[in-house]
């Protein structure tokens, strides 16, 4: 495909670097003989033929922004049949020749959908905090979120440490643990909760206990919010009745998702953008683009969509051992 007009879209959760994303796509796709369009709201624009012209200045001061200047949203029409002819009439209507679709696993789902139901040639990016997505090491925004949640745990360490307290911090992550498995080893965590559930309260117990003996005052417990967002309070109970000990407890939530992308942020999504455009000019649809190693990979939309990405088991070992 040498020329033609490409829709960019941001779908789920936004993620910091998302703007950085849409950037490289417009500027590499300008630079190649395309046209950009910028869909409004996810697929929501696309069923709405909801969409702005978009020019290499359109993009200008955008590189450092936090959000997605596109809107984002979980378009619940894409998993309907109905919803997803009238997204590719929308695209037919707007004049597209491709997608660029930036999200998570959702997002792919969406992508994944179009091209096999309606030809329609997509590329995805995996853009969420999350870092859940199969095929990629890093995702667009995990950097920065981990960064966020670090911090915190800084200063949270400052006061659990003059109060000799025990604290436990929650911070984001549905489906998985990775935010809490990085943020639990940069900042020294006593335990570590994931959804993946390696950890229990009886150990975790055992654990502050021995810091205790050795003079350790105050602890740090992270726990990835899982299903159940709020699930901190519930761990606090369940420790209090089990040992006594009271837990403080602090959730970061939505602060995790918004602010200025890290500089390997900013990299990555320049770097996954402008390789999003490379395929569609080589005619390779139906892919993400995934980094592993060091090395930029396609990854065919059907991973993304049916593998699951899970911490792995020695990152919690590693946790718990260093915090001994
Ligand atoms: O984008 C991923 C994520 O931030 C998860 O970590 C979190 O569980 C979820 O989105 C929250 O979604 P919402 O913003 O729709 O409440």
């Amino acid at each position: 495909m040498a020329q033609g007009k490409i829709g960019i879209l941001t779908s789920g959760g936004d993620s910091p670097g998302m703007n950085a994303a849409i950037r490289a796509v417009v500027r590499t796709a300008l630079a190649s003989g395309f046209e950009c369009v910028g869909i409004l709201h996810g697929y929501e624009g696309l069923i709405q033929q909801d969409a702005v012209d978009l020019q290499a200045g359109s993009v200008a001061n955008m590189l450092q922004r936090g959000g997605t200047f596109l809107k984002s949203g979980r378009c619940v029409a894409m998993l309907q049949p109905e919803g997803r002819k009238k997204a590719a009439e929308g695209f037919k209507a707007l004049g597209l020749s491709a997608l660029v679709c930036i999200g998570g696993d959702g997002t792919f789902r969406g992508a994944e959908a179009l091209g096999k139901e309606f030809g329609i040639p997509c590329v995805g990016l995996p853009g969420t905090i999350d870092n859940d997505i199969y095929g990629t090491d890093m995702t667009i925004g995990f950097d920065t979120a981990v960064n966020t949640a670090l911090e915190a745990i800084d200063r949270i360490r400052d006061t659990a440490a003059s109060h000799d307290r025990l604290f436990i911090v929650e911070v984001m992550g549905r489906e998985s643990g990775f935010i809490a498995v990085d943020v639990g080893l940069a900042g020294g965590a006593e335990a570590v909760f994931t959804p993946e559930n390696y950890t229990s309260i009886e150990t975790t117990i055992e654990h502050i206990k021995k810091g205790i003996a050795r003079g350790k005052m105050s602890s740090i417990l992270v726990a990835a919010e899982g299903q159940n967002p709020g699930r901190a309070y519930d761990l606090a109970e369940q420790i209090r009745r089990k040992s006594q000990f009271e837990a403080k407890v602090c959730i970061l939530g939505h602060v995790q998702r918004g602010g200025s992308p890290t500089a390997k942020d900013r990299i990555l999504a320049s770097q996954m953008g402008a390789a999003a455009v490379e395929c569609l000019r080589k005619g390779q649809f139906g892919v993400m683009i995934g980094i592993q190693g060091q090395n930029l990979v396609t990854v065919p939309l059907s991973e993304p969509t049916h593998k699951k990405k899970t911490v792995p088991k020695s990152w919690m070992d590693l946790a718990d051992v260093l915090s001994t």
